[in-house]
Order: structure tokens, then C-alpha cells, then sequence
């Protein structure tokens, strides 16, 4: 693993490895500095407020020196390109680069150019692919069901546009959920066959009769240009998480949102604020996966793999 870029390039191994590294980060009181000299540079071409900050935040707690790029006042807004922006940040020796950019295949491209000693970290490739979002929602619904196995993961929103949605299933099918149902009006579901074994509905209440997870997003406004969306208030009566609603979740139904939450769109703050809600450990998770993640990229010069946690660093 010398890159994070998307879920199909992890193997069963590295899923359950960041995984269980993600979970015993966050059994510590006191987070080993594994990181220690290594410069790590947040190459942010959009708005984050979760993603970047927790990369940042594991970065900080296990030693590391973090660099935050803005695109908007950088050279970027003289025309450098992309490529230009990474050659001249490669060159300037850093660890590892997270990238979020609306481009998909960006991280990929990276990748592909990046010189031996450099991780790319994909941080949210346009409609493509969050992958550390997907892990720290896996590592959520891990630590509040203690299995996979026999879940049903209703996902709903805007489907068509989210790369959380397509990393999520994917992690998700990965690792033996019962079902996968997308949930949103037409215009905001992928085409059928996109996602094969994973079923599409219009109907959020019957998707979610027997539902283990709901994760709710928000509509991409950004990266959608179609007029006949529904109006908020109608969006959030027939396929929003409002006070009815979770009146009537099953009795075990926990609720997700990636953030960042419309409230009084896609979820009313009764839900999010809910017992069921599990919105807050997954920020919290985000802190756990983003050290797994980065130790497991940074940390490739111990003798042992396995005597890492050991170290009193
Ligand atoms: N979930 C997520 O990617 O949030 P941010 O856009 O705030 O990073």
C-alpha cells in the first residue's frame, strides 16, 4: 500500500488492518509520535471543514509537521495547472500529499507521477472516490453493531453525485453487509446496473422498514446544474430523516451523515441530534482512520510490522 486512492486498491487485508489500527487509536490516552519528521501537505482545491481537519488533527497528535495548501490563494489562481501545483510540492520533499480536488482521477493521477517516498492521499476526487470517509464510516458501524454480517444499509440522498456513496458501498459490500438500498428522488439516483447487487428506490420509508444504518447525505449543489430538483421543503417531507420519521425507525436503526448536514433538508436537527444518531463518533473516527491510514503509509522503515504499537515514542 503506497497510495490511498480508492477502495477497490485496498485488499481484504489493508481493509482490516486500517480497521483494527483505527480502533486501537482510539483506545489510547496517549497517541505514539510515529510521525515524527515527516512533512505532510493538505492540498486542498475544495472547501473541507472535517477531512481536512482531522487529517491535520492525526497528523499534529502523532508528530508530524503539517503544510495546508489553498488553492484560492496560491498560484492556482494565475492558471498553474494541477500537475504544475504537484511537481512543485513534490519537489519540495514532503512525506505525503492529501488531495481534494473536483476532478475524478485526480489522487490517481498523482499517483501515477509521484516519485518513490511520496504517499498520495485521496481526500475526495470530485464524484469519484472519499475513501477514508468510507473507512471511518465502516469503523462507526463496526464499533456500534460488532459485525457486518447481516446489516441493511439504506443510503440516501443524492446518490448520483456523492463519491462518500460510492466508497461507502463499495467498503461496505466488501466487507458483508446484507444489503445495500440507494434512496432518493429519480434525478438524484445513479443509473441502474452502476452499482450491480445494490437496489435503487424512490421510497424512502419503504427502503427503510427494516433498516440497520440510514446515512443520509446532502444534495451536491455544486456539482449539479438541473432545475427540476425538488424544492427543499418538498425534498425533506419525502425523502429528509424529519421528526416523523424517526418516530417510526425500526427499533435497532442507527442514523449517519458524512457531513456537512442541511438541516431541515436531508435530516431535521432532531434527528441528528438523536440517540440514534451516530454523527459525532464519526468525526470522531475520522481522527482514528486518518492515523491508521498515515501510519500505514509514513511508518514503512520498522523492522516488524507488527511491533509498532509496542513503541514508546
Ligand atoms: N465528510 C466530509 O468530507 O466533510 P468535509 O467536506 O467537511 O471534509
Amino acid at each position: 500500500m503506497d497510495h490511498l486512492i480508492d477502495i477497490t486498491s485496498l485488499s481484504d487485508e489493508d481493509i482490516r488492518q486500517l480497521l483494527d489500527d483505527a480502533e486501537w487509536f482510539s483506545q489510547q490516552s496517549h497517541i505514539p509520535r510515529l510521525l515524527k519528521r515527516k512533512v505532510i501537505v493538505n492540498l486542498f482545491y475544495e472547501p473541507s471543514t472535517r477531512t481536512r481537519l482531522s487529517f491535520e488533527m492525526a497528523a499534529k497528535r502523532m508528530g508530524a509537521e503539517v503544510i495546508n495548501f489553498a488553492a484560492q490563494s496560491s498560484s492556482v489562481v494565475k492558471g498553474e495547472s494541477l500537475i504544475d501545483t504537484f511537481l512543485t510540492v513534490q519537489a519540495m520533499q514532503p512525506d505525503a500529499i492529501v488531495i481534494r480536488h473536483s476532478k475524478a482521477g485526480s489522487a490517481a493521477l498523482l499517483a501515477s507521477q509521484a516519485k518513490s517516498g511520496l504517499a498520495i492521499i485521496n481526500a475526495g476526487d470530485g464524484t469519484n472516490e472519499h475513501p477514508s470517509q468510507a473507512l471511518l464510516d465502516g469503523l462507526t458501524i463496526k464499533q456500534h453493531f460488532g459485525r457486518f454480517e447481516g446489516l441493511r444499509v439504506v443510503i440516501a440522498g443524492d446518490t448520483r453525485h456523492s463519491r462518500v456513496a460510492t466508497s461507502t458501498l463499495k467498503l461496505l459490500s466488501r466487507l458483508g453487509v446484507e444489503s445495500i438500498r440507494l434512496c432518493g428522488p429519480q434525478q438524484l439516483l445513479p443509473a441502474a446496473g452502476t452499482f450491480p447487487g445494490v437496489e435503487l428506490s424512490e421510497d424512502l420509508d419503504a427502503a427503510l422498514h427494516d433498516a440497520d444504518v440510514i446515512i443520509l447525505l446532502r444534495i451536491q449543489a455544486e456539482r449539479i446544474n438541473d432545475s427540476s430538483l425538488p424544492a427543499a421543503a418538498q425534498y425533506n417531507q419525502h425523502w429528509g430523516m424529519t421528526i416523523d420519521r424517526l418516530g417510526r425507525l425500526p427499533r435497532q436503526t442507527v442514523i449517519m451523515h458524512p457531513g456537512p448536514m442541511n438541516r431541515g433538508v436531508e435530516i431535521d436537527s432532531e434527528a441528528a441530534e438523536s440517540s440514534r444518531s451516530l454523527i459525532q463518533r464519526q468525526v470522531r473516527n475520522g481522527v482514528f482512520i486518518r492515523m491508521a491510514v498515515l501510519r500505514r503509509l509514513l511508518c514503512t522503515d520498522e523492522g516488524n510490522e507488527s511491533d509498532w504499537r509496542a513503541a514508546d515514542l
